[in-house]
């Protein structure tokens, strides 16, 4: 069996896989599920200061393979987090990762002084990319605010952190939150949050499938899959190798973690799948993993991460 030694904050893990926030991890139970499963840990439902019930539903739909979102970040609150961080039984070498999303910016602040006294969370993931908070725009696509935020950010807290951001598309767009990040102090990324403002129509009824935001929603699923890459790739060329990557976009099959990790991620998170599948999807990729490294002779993540090769150097 090839041996991972992803070097993901310093731990050894024994999986490269995680949940993307936002599926199946709302709930302590929830969690506890996923940690019998093969991950190298698990990411909670982006929590806010207080509990949150969500817009009106319906704000989910997918068809198997792409989904669609407007959930406006329902969650228990961050004490309830806190706890269940506390509560949930793990092996010692799976994360828990606190995903937190304040829902306008001081509330950010608010949240990361509380989390400092909290020695159970192994990682925190800043959701600066929710596209479904009516009248809040995506932080990370206004660069001063987002550099603002990270800089005050990074002066409370005490944990390892991570941001995660929506996709970008342009090089300057990379360029210069690459920038910003490198000066910043933060321990990884994950990317890409789905893409917002999408819109599937139901040609029966006539309607957009979700109803929230007259049925805008974060795209996921299969066909965000180049768009993850490509934002993967981007970082890893531009990011300082201290700063980790975490993949999320598009997974279905070991071959989609395969190539998230040839283009730079150490861990990758799964969404959709997750919804559709169930957390049986976990031991499903992570065989198929394998596999692939099996009959490619690689032996370990680190044969193969970030390693994208060209036609023109093969
Ligand atoms: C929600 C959606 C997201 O894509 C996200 O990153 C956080 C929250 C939501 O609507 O609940």
């Amino acid at each position: 069996m090839p041996v991972f030694t992803t070097d993901f904050l310093g731990h050894c893990l024994q999986s490269v896989l995680l949940n993307a926030s936002g599926v199946h991890c709302t709930t302590a139970e929830q969690l506890s599920i996923l940690y019998k499963e093969p991950v190298a840990g698990v990411v909670s439902k982006s929590a806010t200061l207080e509990p949150k019930t969500g817009n009106p539903k319906p704000r989910y739909w997918d068809d198997g393979t792409i989904s669609i979102n407007a959930m406006g970040l329902p969650n228990n609150g961050l004490d309830y987090y806190l706890k269940t961080a506390i509560d949930v039984p793990k092996n010692s070498d799976q994360l828990f990762i606190l995903s937190v999303a304040g829902i306008d910016i001081e509330q950010n602040y608010d949240i990361f002084k509380k989390i400092n006294a909290f020695t159970e969370i192994d990682a925190i993931e800043l959701n600066l990319s929710c596209p479904n908070l009516p009248n809040h725009p995506i932080i990370a696509y206004n660069f001063s605010v987002f550099e603002k935020i990270l800089k005050e950010v990074v002066a409370i807290n005490k944990k390892p952190l991570g941001i995660k951001l929506p996709p970008y598309f342009e090089s300057h767009q990379f360029d210069t939150v690459s920038q910003i990040l490198n000066k910043s102090g933060i321990q990884f990324i994950s990317t890409i949050n789905s893409i917002p403002n999408a819109l599937i129509i139901d040609i029966e009824t006539e309607t957009p499938v979700i109803y929230p935001k007259k049925g805008l929603g974060g795209l996921g699923g299969s066909f965000v899959k180049p768009t993850t890459l490509a934002n993967i790739y981007q970082f890893h060329e531009r990011l300082n190798s201290d700063i980790s990557i975490i993949g999320c976009g598009g997974i279905q099959n070991g071959g989609d973690v395969f190539e998230h990790i040839l283009c730079g991620a150490s861990l990758v998170e799964i969404g959709t799948q997750l919804a559709v599948e169930g957390p049986a999807v976990f031991s499903r990729i992570q065989s198929e993993l394998f596999d692939i490294m099996k009959q490619k002779n690689y032996k370990t993540i680190a044969d193969f991460k970030g390693k994208l090769k060209f036609k023109e150097t093969i």
